[in-house]
């Protein structure tokens, strides 16, 4: 079956200046959405068939009017930990309180009060949060999402969330792509508790998961710049690298994380201007996360700078329980636009095209025939509604997947 969506304000997110399939697109380009002012998009099973002011349809294609409003890509969100158990509420308000989020982190709380939930749950509870949280991103727009694990910091824990993403992945019309996050936190010493990641639980996570991202989070009281690199220089010969850095702290980790050649580098509230110009000349894409200054303590990243650099951005929400409770792609735009530097294309240019490149995948994120059908109908006919509406859901109609849902 057919379904063709006609008299729409197609945003495109590709152009024949652009990147190839797959590339991100860098500096000030980002903000070129690819318009069809007036358009037309065939899509044929799972797959978009034809796009363009007007395409060739099957007579019993089913036809949905757009009627002038705007048709995009749907979103990826390409930096969440969205499979947690428990709640944060009781640290929050000491937060509300002046306490900051690397004084409950070391001393106790924070990501360890998760984890502490996480080993007591059920993989299937696990899961089953999981999957209601995804049944939310999905709403908003969300067609592929990233989770981490993290949470567990045993390798038998950190497999239980890695099974439990999986499993919620198969009951989700988008797609979940898992990130094992194995240098979060530690127990007992740093030194030790590093040497048991590389010892032991990377190889048992490869070895269930061969092809999975390798995640570590550079910080004050988390992981140091030597014990990341000693983790990444192990990982990266068979997995690509991630690194939360200079969430906080600028110590030292954008340099290495070039070097290693990193897929991203994620947060970078605290990131001097050389690291991000250095960062901007690399391969390495930058992904900002503004959801999270806006819940914990007001600092963002200077992603306007980034992207005048030349820099490759990608946004997410960074969706987890202590420091960004949020699935919502729409607020991040928002946010982005109004305390990063973004303008509203290039923002949504970097929750669509940039963030599918994170994740190294190039079917999606524009609208292009051959590619999947993942794609949203907002409610509106300007796309900078997107970025300026607060709270609500620009979101129409979801097709994820070629299923109307
Ligand atoms: O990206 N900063 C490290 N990790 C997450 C927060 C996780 C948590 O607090 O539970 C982040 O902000």
């Amino acid at each position: 079956m057919s379904q063709l969506i006609r008299n729409a304000r197609i945003l495109t997110l590709a152009s024949p200046a652009g990147p190839p399939p797959g590339r991100p697109h860098r500096g000030r380009a980002l903000g070129d959405l690819g318009v069809i002012a007036h358009g037309e998009v065939l899509v044929s099973g799972d797959r978009i068939a034809a796009v363009g002011e007007k395409v060739d349809a099957p007579a019993d294609a089913e036809v949905i009017d757009a009627n002038g409003r705007v048709l995009l890509p749907g979103f990826v969100d390409c930096h969440t930990h969205a499979c947690w158990a428990g709640d944060r509420l009781a640290e929050w308000e000491q937060k509300l309180q002046g306490r900051t989020y690397l004084d409950i982190l070391k001393h106790g709380g924070g990501i360890h009060a998760t984890v502490r939930a996480v080993r007591e749950a059920t993989q299937k509870q696990l899961a089953s949060g999981l999957r209601d949280r995804l049944g939310l991103m999905l709403r908003e727009g969300t067609t592929t999402v990233e989770v981490k694990s993290g949470y567990g910091l045993t390798t038998e824990a950190e497999l239980k969330l890695l099974r439990a993403i999986r499993r919620a992945a198969t009951e989700w019309p988008g797609t979940v792509v898992a990130t094992a996050l194995l240098g979060h936190a530690f127990e007992g010493e740093l030194e030790e508790y590093a040497k048991m990641v590389v010892k032991e639980m990377l190889p048992e996570v490869a070895r269930e998961f061969p092809e999975i991202t390798v995640d570590a989070f550079c910080e004050r009281d988390a992981w140091t710049v030597e014990a990341c690199v000693r983790l990444f220089e192990k990982a990266r010969k068979h997995h690509p690298i991630r690194v939360h850095a200079d969430q906080f702290n600028s110590l030292g980790m954008i340099p290495e994380a070039i070097r290693l050649f990193a897929r991203s580098v994620d947060h970078l509230e605290a990131a001097t201007k050389a690291d991000l110009v250095a960062l901007a000349a690399s391969e390495t894409m930058g992904v900002i996360l503004p959801a999270t200054g806006f819940h914990t303590d007001q600092r963002y990243t200077r992603a306007g700078f980034f992207v005048d650099q030349g820099g490759a951005v990608a946004l997410a929400t960074n969706c987890n329980p202590g420091s960004a409770p949020t699935h919502s792609m729409p607020f991040a735009i928002a946010l982005a636009v109004r305390h990063c530097g973004l303008t509203p294309a290039e923002a949504i240019a970097a929750a669509t095209v940039n963030a599918a490149a994170v994740l190294g995948l190039a079917d999606r994120g524009r609208i292009e025939p051959g590619l999947r059908a993942d794609l949203i109908l907002l409610h509106h006919r300007d796309e900078r509604q997107l970025a300026y509406e607060l709270g609500g859901n620009p979101v129409d109609l979801v097709i994820c997947n070629g299923q109307k849902i």
